[in-house]
């Protein structure tokens, strides 16, 4: 896992953003459309208002552009403060030019068998993208990315996951109300196909999972550990959440 410390947290989003419009353009000019991975979080916040400002001021043009979202919470409605639906509308879909039909959002709608169906659909509608040319991934306290909590498989698909007491609590405590109890994540197999992987992982309250990730073997217990060994995996920080992370002698 490459490691970049930039200056800040202003450079690392610059970065990841000027990455994925670099590869947006690339793309169209091979006359096909990128296929994206997206996340949601605090941490994304700055890239994604960054390729809102490229896409009004310079005209860089998502009309092939396909997207794919981590995961999505059980149960919450798409106008719900908690909704990772309304959360991706607010501060990119809305403010750019993609295709409706080439967004894809796991749905909070479903249940049970229905449920693991539309997992399925989802894994088989990446396949037919293309897979994924670029993820964007945020990781959560407890080493958890997309919403594969501590314990997921290396081999995990897209699913329906329950949720980390650390994770829900972190929820509550932003939406002011319980978090849900479940969710649907792509898995970490679904999430090492992508052929770049971008982890962001910004602030000091970060620190401990990043010198975390950077110090340990892969294990399941620390789930963004599991990429570790992709061909291109990429991990951005800022100083405060690389403080704890320089390599011990
Ligand atoms: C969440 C999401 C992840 C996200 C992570 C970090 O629970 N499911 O996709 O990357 O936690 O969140 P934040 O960026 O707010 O720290």
């Amino acid at each position: 896992m490459e490691l970049r410390v930039f200056g800040e947290r202003r450079e690392a989003e610059l970065a990841l953003a000027r990455e994925i419009a670099e590869l947006v353009r690339l793309r169209r000019d091979e006359g096909r459309g990128a296929v994206l991975g997206l996340a949601t979080g605090r941490t994304p916040v700055g890239v994604y208002a960054e390729l809102v400002r490229m896409h009004r001021e310079e005209g860089l043009d998502f009309a092939r552009v396909v997207t794919f979202n981590l995961d999505e919470f059980e149960g919450v409605s798409a106008d719900a403060p908690g909704s990772f639906r309304r959360f991706m509308h607010e501060h990119l879909f809305a403010h750019v030019n993609l295709a409706p039909e080439c967004v894809h959002l796991l749905r909070s709608d479903l249940t049970g068998a229905a449920a693991a169906a539309h997992c399925e659909e989802y894994e088989a509608a990446i396949r037919d993208a293309g897979g994924i040319d670029l993820q964007v991934l945020g990781v959560g306290l407890n080493g958890h990315v997309g919403f594969n909590e501590p314990g997921s498989p290396r081999d995990s698909r897209t699913r329906r996951v329950e949720l980390h007491p650390v994770t829900r609590r972190s929820y509550s405590d932003g939406l002011g109300e319980e978090a849900p109890t479940h969710a649907l994540s792509m898995g970490i197999a679904t999430i090492l196909e992508a052929r770049r992987l971008r982890v962001l992982a910004l602030g000091a309250h970060k620190a401990d999972i990043v010198a975390e990730l950077l110090r340990g073997e892969p294990r399941a217990e620390v789930p963004a550990s599991l990429l570790h060994g992709h061909p291109d995996v990429r991990l951005l920080t800022d100083p405060e959440a690389a403080t704890a992370s320089s390599p011990t002698p």
